[in-house]
């Protein structure tokens, strides 16, 4: 297979929560290398803001949401085609104000974030897989987090969702095996600037920093490029695999 330099022309990308911070990079990134995009996101003034910026396709909705996901994935294949690569990137810290200890945790704390960071995620798997399967094709990017490998102090929902989709990922890379040309990985970032971290405490966040080796958060611009790399066809014999991006903190 001749190089193509991670180009992306022809291709249909969806990236959940593509309308702000790690997701709206992601977006520019793949669109910059042709990919024509899908813009996932609850809010429809960014989804639509991101959209309209690079010449892709609004995708207005809440990924919890079966009713929404049907009709968001049927507007994108009808606009842009099949979609060939889905980003996982819409996630959420914890409730506003609840990065408490697991002793002092609700089960509202749990549903909340477990809903979004592992139910929808694997309901968007859901909304694309059969397409992928049928055309042997497909690159599944599942953003985890630092938080999933380690488990951060305060923040157990968060922490164990991320863990799962750490594990489902390998689940999931092994059941296409023998189905084409698909991979599935995710990445595994540590503090990203982004208005995610309004959900945290000030106090949350220094533990966080104090913990990266590089000494500073990272960009999503960075993210972006690793994203990219395992969106492509050139990321052909990685699948199943947790990618770091953490400035040094976990070197496994
Ligand atoms: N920023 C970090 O430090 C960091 C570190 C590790 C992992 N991550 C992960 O990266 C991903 C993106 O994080 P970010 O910092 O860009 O977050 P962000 O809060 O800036 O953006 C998340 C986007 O997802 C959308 N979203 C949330 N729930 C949704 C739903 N139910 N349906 C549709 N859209 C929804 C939001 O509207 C928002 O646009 C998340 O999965 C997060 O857990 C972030």
């Amino acid at each position: 297979m001749a190089a193509d330099m991670f180009r992306l022309d022809g291709r249909v990308a969806v990236v959940t929560g593509g309308g702000q911070g790690i997701g709206e990079a992601v977006c520019r990134r793949l669109a910059a290398a042709g990919a024509r995009i899908g813009v996932f996101d609850m809010s429809a003034e960014n989804a639509r803001r991101v959209a309209d910026a690079i010449g892709g396709v609004p995708m207005v909705g809440d990924l919890t949401k079966e009713a929404d996901l049907d009709r968001v994935f049927g507007e994108v294949v009808k606009a842009a085609g099949p979609v060939d690569v889905l980003v996982n990137n819409a996630g959420v810290a914890s409730r506003k104000g609840r990065d408490v200890p697991i002793w002092e945790s609700v089960r509202e704390d749990w549903e909340y974030v477990f809903n979004i960071n592992v139910t929808g995620l694997v309901l968007c798997c859901k909304a694309v897989l059969p397409g992928m399967i049928d055309r042997r094709y497909g690159r599944v990017v599942n953003i985890a987090s630092i938080a999933g490998k380690e488990g951060n102090p305060k923040m157990g929902p968060y922490s164990a969702s991320k863990a799962a989709v750490i594990a489902l990922t390998k689940s999931l890379s092994k059941e296409l095996v023998g189905k084409g040309d698909i991979c599935v990985n995710s990445i595994s970032p540590a503090v990203i600037q982004t208005p995610i971290l309004d959900q945290l405490s000030q106090e949350q966040i220094n533990m966080m920093l104090s913990k990266i080796p590089l000494g500073r958060t990272g960009k999503p611009d960075e993210v972006a490029a690793l994203v990219h790399f395992l969106s492509s066809s050139e990321c052909s014999f990685t699948t199943g695999f947790c990618v770091d991006i953490s400035g040094g903190r976990a070197t496994y």
